[in-house]
């Protein structure tokens, strides 16, 4: 097959920077090409997609064939005085294409902006930051079905999106290949400033006037001051989910741990931040040799270098002992384990 390398080493493609191989890896930049590659594949192979790498943690080497997308090109479809319809080839750098939008005077996903990744992965577990998530703007993708080589297409309904969730991390995990996506940007703005920091940070930054651009900057200063850059420590972002939990227990537990914090959800549901649970449970700024919980976002956990995946699982799974433990509550990994 053109292009498949062995024994590659996948260090500088995932962001906790563990230097773990892949047993065979090709990288793919068009969809017809992927598709002559898959079915010269032995049928059994296992399959890995790879994005940014940036929420993956491998706890071993692969022993499979690992897919790098590097599927590029932004095209607009179509648009009305409301909005516009971009296609975004799945390989695009997150990031950029949010820059990119900037740029146009597209709204909806400066909340989003310094995310790391692709394109085709935001819709795996529908990001969300700072009050947005990516369903918001979500019109449709499209994705190789693996077993049957045909391109489908996914409306928002089909990908069953939730908090950190859809249908690709649930009933179809693993089963395909997202190749592009595409977004319903709005040419009038509506700005989502009232989540966290980002008005007092858009006032200190001295802005007057509310424009994409300064939503995005103020976006990007709040998580610069909050987030381990990856270029410096590894890590992928927040480890666990905020767990949600029924009203009646929170309110138990309130009783118990009077600063305990809680934000509404529908339903009678509250979410608890999972980095309070965290820290509550003296895990906050540990280190273990090579890896350990971030000293200021102990939901993030780190490697300083040298660390091993397998160290890092065990270290979540000692983590979620300690904060079922003490009060009750299971934390789930957001990160992909491998
Ligand atoms: P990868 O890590 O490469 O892959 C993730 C999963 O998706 C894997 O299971 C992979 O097999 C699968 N996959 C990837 N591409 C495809 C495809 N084309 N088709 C099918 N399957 C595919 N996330 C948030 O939601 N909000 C945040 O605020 C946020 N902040 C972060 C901050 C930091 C510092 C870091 C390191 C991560 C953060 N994340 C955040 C997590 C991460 O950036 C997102 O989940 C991102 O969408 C992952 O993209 P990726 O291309 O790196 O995916
Ligand atoms: N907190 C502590 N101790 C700390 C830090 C935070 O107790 O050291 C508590 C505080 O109560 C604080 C709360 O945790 O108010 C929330 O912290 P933060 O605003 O930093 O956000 P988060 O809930 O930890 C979530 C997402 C992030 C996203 C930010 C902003 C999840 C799992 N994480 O983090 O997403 O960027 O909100 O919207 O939902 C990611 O998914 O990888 C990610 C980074």
């Amino acid at each position: 097959m053109t292009g498949l390398t062995h024994n590659v080493s996948l260090k500088a493609f995932n962001t906790f920077g563990l230097d773990i191989k892949a047993k065979y890896f090709l990288a793919f930049s068009d969809v017809g090409t992927l598709l002559e590659q898959l079915n010269q594949l032995e049928p059994a192979t296992p399959l890995l997609i790879l994005g940014g790498g940036s929420n993956i943690l491998f706890t071993k080497d692969y022993d499979g064939l690992v897919l790098k997308n590097e599927l590029k090109g932004i095209e607009l479809l179509r648009e009305n005085d409301d909005h516009v319809w971009v296609r975004v080839m799945a390989g695009e750098n997150w990031h950029q294409f949010v820059l990119h939008c900037i740029e146009q005077n597209w709204a909806g996903v400066e909340n989003l902006s310094l995310i790391p990744g692709t394109v085709g992965a935001a819709p795996m577990q529908n990001i969300g930051a700072y009050g947005v998530e990516i369903k918001e703007v979500f019109e449709s993708l499209e994705a190789v079905n693996i077993a049957t080589k045909e391109v489908e297409e996914f409306d928002a309904e089909k990908c069953q999106f939730g908090y950190r969730e859809s249908i690709f991390k649930k009933e179809a995990k693993g089963k395909y290949i997202i190749t592009s996506v595409t977004l319903r940007l709005n040419k009038k703005t509506e700005f989502n400033v009232s989540y966290g920091a980002i008005r007092e940070t858009l006032e200190a930054m001295g802005v007057q006037e509310l424009s994409i651009k300064a939503v995005s900057d103020a976006v990007i200063k709040i998580r610069q001051s909050k987030l381990p850059d990856p270029e410096e420590v590894g890590n992928a972002g927040s480890f666990f989910k905020n767990p949600t939990i029924d009203k009646i227990d929170y309110e138990g537990l309130k009783a118990e741990f009077p600063s305990i914090p809680g934000y509404k959800q529908p339903g009678d549901k509250i979410k608890v931040p999972a980095a309070w649970l965290i820290e509550q449970t003296g895990w906050k700024g540990k280190t273990f040799g090579q890896i350990g919980v971030h000293k200021n976002q102990p939901l993030v956990l780190v490697n300083y270098g040298m660390g091993e995946g397998s160290g890092i699982e065990n270290l979540a799974l000692k983590i979620r002992e300690s904060v079922a433990t003490r009060f009750g509550i299971e934390l789930t990994p957001e990160v992909n384990i491998i």
